[in-house]
């Protein structure tokens, strides 16, 4: 026998028992997107290699170790997306949408990543992403974080932790990233390889080691707070004070400076304890210099990106599961004239409700047998048409989820009838 063919390691079939709560997951954040005016973009899924580079940075993880990059039949370096922002800043500017404009824009879809796959990590996964263009004030940061409060309480969701930190303009960041190197060159024998390396092309980064033996030298590092000017230390406090009067609970995580070059002033995460190494659900912040690094004009830009893969396994963990849909009613058609009736009945019945949900029984069989899948199904109720009661122009209605007795109802009363029970 042939072997079957597996899924690539890292990507994985979204199957039909979890999309239940996937489509609650996206429907939720899309109400609440529409809420605040947000419309959405969707952009390929590969693009030319250099938009990644250019944006994400050529001595970032994601660039240099994790990237899906392939030549096309033209000879052009091609990319399937790691991330959605370089995608969307790239599509505002080739279309004109950001010359005197806001944008507010949401998007969804798979990117890639070829990191190690571990529970919460994939190569494929999820995410749900927003930005806003042409504002520059801290009220638009405030409102990004506002936006994720509201997806957490509309899916019910607790104990995620917000933290926040400002990764300054560029100019103040070339300051510290001197102060920093000077540090951490003094203190050399302590640095791993990683970061040895890092050093020169990327110190920033090493602030956010995991490596345990670097913790002690990263915590007296010194901070990129102590270099901001007025201006970015005021864009800072203004959110902060934001963050307070709307109630949104913070806290400052001076380490937190993201995996993506394009970053400056605000960046933020919301982390939970649930989900093990992998606790980050949601991320982002400012990247007021991308559009024009990009070849736009200067365009400021905020937003954030939530892993809807590692959102769902939250939702798994909370102890009141969204119901998933299961079909309201399971039509059992039992002979050839039923057969042929039910499925006029059914179209009719579907016609005149429009929320229901009817699965009609399809390949025939016994009457055991489409009752056994009714009940599978997980209907509440099932509709049975055989023979005798179409003669008498009636159908029964037997509940699948509690023990009442099954009821004669007219086929031409059933609409009426199902209306109210359900
Ligand atoms: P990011 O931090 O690279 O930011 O990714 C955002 C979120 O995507 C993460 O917090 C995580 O929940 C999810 N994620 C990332 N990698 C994986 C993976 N391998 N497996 C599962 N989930 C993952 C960005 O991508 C930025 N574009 C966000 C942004 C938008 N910043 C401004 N605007």
């Amino acid at each position: 026998m042939a072997k079957n063919i597996q899924a690539i390691r890292g990507m994985h079939d979204i199957l039909p028992d979890q999309s239940g709560r996937w489509l609650f997951l996206e429907a939720h954040i899309m109400e609440v997107l529409a809420r605040y005016g947000y419309q959405e973009i969707r952009t390929p899924i590969a693009e030319m290699t250099e938009l990644f580079r250019r944006s994400i940075g050529d001595v970032t993880d994601i660039v240099e170790k994790e990237m899906y990059t392939f030549e096309d039949r033209n000879g052009d370096s091609l990319t399937l997306r790691p991330e959605g922002t370089a995608g969307c800043v790239r599509a505002g500017i080739q279309n004109g949408l950001f010359h005197n404009q806001i944008q507010r824009l949401w998007y969804r879809g798979p990117m890639f990543r070829h990191e190690r796959p571990q529970k919460g990590r994939y190569r494929q996964f999820y995410q749900m992403g927003v930005e806003a263009f042409g504002l520059e004030g801290p009220d638009i940061d405030l409102e990004m974080v506002a936006i994720t409060r509201r997806f957490w309480q509309a899916l019910g969701l607790e104990g995620l932790q917000l933290q926040i930190n400002t990764l300054g303009t560029a100019e103040e960041r070339v300051l510290y990233r001197e102060r920093l190197v000077a540090y951490l060159s003094d203190h050399r024998k302590m640095l791993d390889e990683e970061s040895e390396r890092r050093l020169q092309t990327n110190p920033l980064r090493i602030l956010d080691s995991k490596n345990p033996q670097m913790r002690e030298l990263i915590e007296q590092a010194p901070t990129l707070m102590e270099y901001l000017n007025r201006a970015s230390k005021s864009h800072f406090e203004l959110l902060c004070a934001g963050l307070e009067s709307l109630g949104i609970e913070y806290i400052v995580n001076p380490r937190l400076v993201r995996g993506l070059d394009y970053y400056t002033r605000t960046v933020f995460e919301w982390v939970t304890d649930q989900l093990g190494a992998q606790g980050t659900v949601c991320a982002g912040g400012r990247y007021d210099g991308l559009v024009e690094q990009l070849g736009g004009r200067a365009t400021p830009a905020v937003g954030f990106a939530i892993g809807l893969e590692r959102l769902v396994l939250l939702l798994e963990q909370q102890p009141e599961l969204p119901a998933v849909s299961a079909p309201d009613a399971y039509l059992v058609m039992v002979g050839e004239a039923p057969q042929a009736a039910g499925i006029t009945l059914a179209e009719g019945l579907r016609d005149r409700l429009p929320a229901l949900r009817l699965l009609c029984h399809c390949g025939g069989g016994s009457f055991k047998s489409q009752f056994k899948k009714a009940d599978r199904s997980g209907a509440r109720y099932a509709l049975i048409l055989g023979e005798e009661e179409l003669s008498r122009g009636v159908i029964g209605v037997k509940s699948l989820r509690d023990d009442s007795a099954q009821q004669e109802v007219a086929i031409a009363a059933l609409a009426e009838h199902l209306r109210t029970r359900l």
